[in-house]
């Protein structure tokens, strides 16, 4: 992997309010959403018990231990982990995924992995399917990358070609904010 800031392997389940992520999504029974960038997949485990039995959820990771200890924990048969990198083509289906949760990876992505980001994330989606982005925002935190490299949701909503949609404060550093893809409109 060619990323200017290593995140393999992290994960940032410490530092966010799962519910609050859950009700900002708003998941259905039977939707199709993938964990891209899922690290230990907490977070592609709550959403396999929102979309349930009829719904799909895959957890892709380019880091192939991260993804090896999830799929020996794996007891819901709902969720496909793989090794993937996002910045390229997956083996999802075009126009298959309701919504894409891509948490704390943004910021660690070159300016050409974020452009094969957004060219799979607008395959891979539905039309006005939703893409979610989880960052750290540019004030001062006491974790985090470097704010050289950090987002402001205003600076993010500028690198998304996608209509934004509405951003949801987690706690004092983290936001969320989802975008619809305007596929349907291009
Ligand atoms: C800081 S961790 C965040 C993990 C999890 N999403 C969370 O919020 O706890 C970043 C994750 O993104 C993964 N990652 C980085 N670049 C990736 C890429 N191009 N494709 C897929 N996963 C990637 C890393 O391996 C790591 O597991």
């Amino acid at each position: 992997m060619t990323d200017k800031h290593e995140h393999s392997g992290r994960s940032s389940e410490h530092l966010l309010d799962k519910e609050i992520i859950l009700k900002g999504l708003n998941l259905t029974v039977g939707q199709t959403v993938v964990d891209a960038g899922c690290g230990n997949g907490y977070m592609a485990r709550e959403f396999s018990k929102k979309v349930g039995s009829t719904g799909q959820v895959y957890a892709l990771d380019v880091h192939q231990p991260s993804i090896d200890q999830l799929s020996r924990d794996l007891t819901a048969s709902n969720i496909i982990a793989r090794c993937a990198d996002m910045s390229q083509k997956t083996e999802i289906e075009d126009n298959s995924v309701d919504v894409i949760y891509l948490s704390m990876v943004f910021h660690g992505f070159s300016p050409e992995q974020q452009k094969g980001f957004l060219a799979e994330a607008r395959r891979i989606l539905k039309p006005d399917g939703i893409m979610a982005i989880v960052e750290i925002d540019k004030k001062p935190a006491p974790f985090g990358p470097h704010a050289d490299i950090k987002f402001s949701p205003e600076e993010l909503c500028q690198a998304v070609n996608m209509n934004s949609h509405k951003c949801t404060i987690i706690n004092q550093y983290i936001y969320m904010q989802t975008f619809i893809n305007n596929k349907s409109t291009i």
